[in-house]
Order: structure tokens, then sequence, then C-alpha cells
């Protein structure tokens, strides 16, 4: 079968490989499509992250939506023909957390298409406990929009998880990067009742696509978020903000802005340390929590869900390539133009 690896250098090959095996509790999917995510252009490029997180000899991929076609001694509850998306994060089911049911808070996580085999495959084998199934739905009665959004469930989750962190109607929020997960995250914020929402980002095309969704949305750089309050009539702050950005300057934006009791979620994964105002987190009792994955399952719940009661993600895939056509696919993630750029591997 035809798979993308890392050999542990810069550049990805794509190579013929031999079928998985379908080990005892796992099963094995047939992909049908999948998202690039900045995860991937890392490992392509071979940065210092992936030289320290990623096992040279992988395939790589770990948001992707497929067919179950086999099940592996002693899986139960799954059927072949199932059309399911993959949870990326394989937890131990051991350690505290896992055994209080907190499993996304795993000390012993691995990741598919990091520390193992992943979804930019023909096949991939992934443990049963990782298959989230879209009940109801077959290869026969879905269309190509939804196994395109069933194939970005993974940072669908992460948006839905941040999102979610905090109550959120009536209230005042502000979303800084308006890539694909802050694009996201915000059609689930104006879904739940939020009253004002606006996004930031810095590159042209993502402030053009956030508007293109009804959404207001600014370069901090020319007006700030000071003055967007005003715009919107607001007096005292925003009540939730969602760093989406990882850029070293939005969280000392968000903590500027906050009202007090304010509550930041906090997505982004910054490249370099971040000064902020300590004294205005403190006096004024501002929340900064953290976001890592998703929750196993109740973010699954919620995104399904949403999606039934009519959320729509699309227009974040802005491009579809054929999975031989990967070089060019990759090119477009990279090139700044593309918000969420699909493999499609029928
Ligand atoms: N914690 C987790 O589990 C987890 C999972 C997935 C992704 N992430 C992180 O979440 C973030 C969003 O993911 P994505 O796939 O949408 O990434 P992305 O890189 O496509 O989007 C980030 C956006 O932020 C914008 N940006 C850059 N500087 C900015 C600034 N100063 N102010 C406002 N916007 C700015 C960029 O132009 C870009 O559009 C990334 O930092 C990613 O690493 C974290
Ligand atoms: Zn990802
Ligand atoms: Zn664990």
């Amino acid at each position: 079968m035809k798979a993308l690896t890392t050999a542990g250098r810069p550049g990805l090959t794509l190579q013929n490989v031999p079928e998985p095996d379908t080990p005892t509790g796992h099963v094995k999917v047939r992909v049908l499509r999948a998202g690039i995510c900045g995860t991937d252009l890392h490992i392509h490029h071979w940065d210092a992250w992936a030289e320290g997180a990623v096992t040279p000899g992988i395939t790589v991929g770990h948001e992707f939506c497929g067919e179950i076609v086999e099940l592996g001694q002693g899986v139960e509850g799954l059927a072949v023909g199932d059309l399911m998306s993959a949870e990326g994060h394989i937890v131990c089911g051991q350690c505290r957390n896992c055994r209080a049911g907190r499993r996304h808070l795993c000390i012993n996580t691995s990741n598919l298409g990091v520390g193992r085999n992943g979804g930019f495959a023909e096949f991939v084998t992934v443990p049963a406990s990782n298959v989230w199934v879209h009940q109801g739905k077959s290869l026969a009665s879905v269309t190509d929009a939804e196994l395109d959004v069933f194939g970005i469930y993974d940072p669908l989750g992460n948006a839905v998880h941040t999102a979610l962190k905090f109550p959120l109607v009536g209230e005042d929020v502000v979303i800084t990067g308006a890539g694909p997960i802050g694009l996201m995250a915000a059609a689930v914020v104006r879904m739940v009742g939020a009253r004002h929402v606006l996004l930031t980002d810095i590159a042209p095309h993502r402030l053009e696509l956030a508007r293109s969704m009804g959404f207001t949305a600014i370069d901090p750089r020319e007006r700030s978020i000071r003055d967007t309050q005003s715009d919107f009539g607001m007096r005292e702050g925003f009540d939730v903000a969602l760093e989406m950005s990882g850029a070293p300057t939005a969280l000392p934006e968000l903590v500027d802005n906050m009202n007090a009791g304010g509550r930041i979620a906090m997505l982004g994964l910054p490249a370099s340390d971040i000064s902020i105002d300590w004294g205005s987190v403190v006096s004024r009792m501002l929340t900064i929590q953290g976001i890592y994955g998703r929750e196993m399952y109740e973010t699954w719940y919620a995104m399904t869900q949403l999606i039934a009661s009519g959320l729509d993600v699309s227009p974040v895939i802005t491009h579809r390539f054929a999975f031989d056509d990967w070089e060019d696919a990759f090119a477009t993630a990279q090139s700044g133009e593309a918000s969420k750029v699909i493999l499609d591997f029928e």
C-alpha cells in the first residue's frame, strides 16, 4: 500500500509499504480523507520539535476518517463497514488520570502520526478505543462534503474542547488566531449563544475567510482589540478569550482586554516564552486554562451533536488534493493562502 513516511530528515516520501496486520484490540481502517495540520508541516521540515518528538520511519498524519475493513481479536461494538474518525491520542489506561476517566490528561500519551504510524496511508490500524463511529452514516449514504468534515474531526475537537471550556451564553468572546481551529471555534461560540465574537489574525487571507463566514475580524496591528471593544459598544472587557494563534504577543493582548474575572482558554502552542502582566491577572482574578487535545469522549459527543444541529465548519476546508498529489497539498498548506487542506484517498 502507499504511505507517506518520514525518514527522520527534511522531506517526506510516498512509498510502498506492507499493509498492516490488525493486532488484538485494534481495527484496520481504509483511509478516505485526511487533513494536513501544522504538526505535519513541522515533520516535513524536520525542525527541532520533530527531531525531539517524532519516531523516524513512521507514516505521518493524525487527522483522518475512514471505513473499518477488519476487526482484531477481542474487538466488540464495532463492525466492518463502520465509518469512523480517529482520536489521535493513544492513552495508557493505567495512569491515575486514565483510571479516573480523565484520559485527555494521560501522562503516557502517544500520538498517531508522531510516535507511531498515522493516517496518511491507504490503511492504518488504530486501537478500537480510539474509534469514533459516525452512527447512522455509511459509505453509500455519506456526501463528499460530510466526508471532508469527518476527516478533520481531530482539529474540530480541539476547537470544541477549547470553546466549550467556559460558559458562553450572552458573553463577549475574543479569539486570537483565525486559522482553521480559530474559525471552527468561532462558529461554535456563535452557535451556542455568545453575544459579540471578535477574531484576530495577521494574515490577510485568514482575515478575509473569517469575514466571509460573517465574523468581525481584525489585524491587531492595524486596529487594536481595545478599539474594537468600543466599536461593539462594550464597556467592561471580554468575558472569555480563546488563544488559538500560538503568537507570543496574543496572550498579553488578551490579558489587557479581559473584564475582571475573565477566562482565557489557551490552545495555541507558543514557540517562545511569553511575558504577561501577572499583577493584572492576580488583581483582576483572571483564569488562564491550558487546553490539550480532546476530552475522550465528551468532546467527540459534543462535536457530533453540534454538527447534527447544524454547525457548519465546511468553509474552513479551502483545498482538496488526491493523495498522490501530496506535494502540491503540502506546498499549499505551507503557502499561507489556504486554511484546511484535505487529502482524498478515494
Ligand atoms: N493544545 C493542543 O492540543 C493543540 C492542538 C492542535 C493545535 N494546537 C495549536 O493551536 C493553534 C491553532 O491551530 P491551527 O491549526 O488553526 O494553526 P494555524 O497556524 O493555521 O493558525 C494560527 C493562526 O494565527 C495567526 N497569527 C499569527 N500571529 C498572530 C497574532 N499575533 N495575532 C493573531 N493571530 C496571529 C496566523 O496567521 C494563523 O492564521 C496553533 O498554535 C497550534 O499549534 C494546539
Ligand atoms: Zn492536527
Ligand atoms: Zn494514562
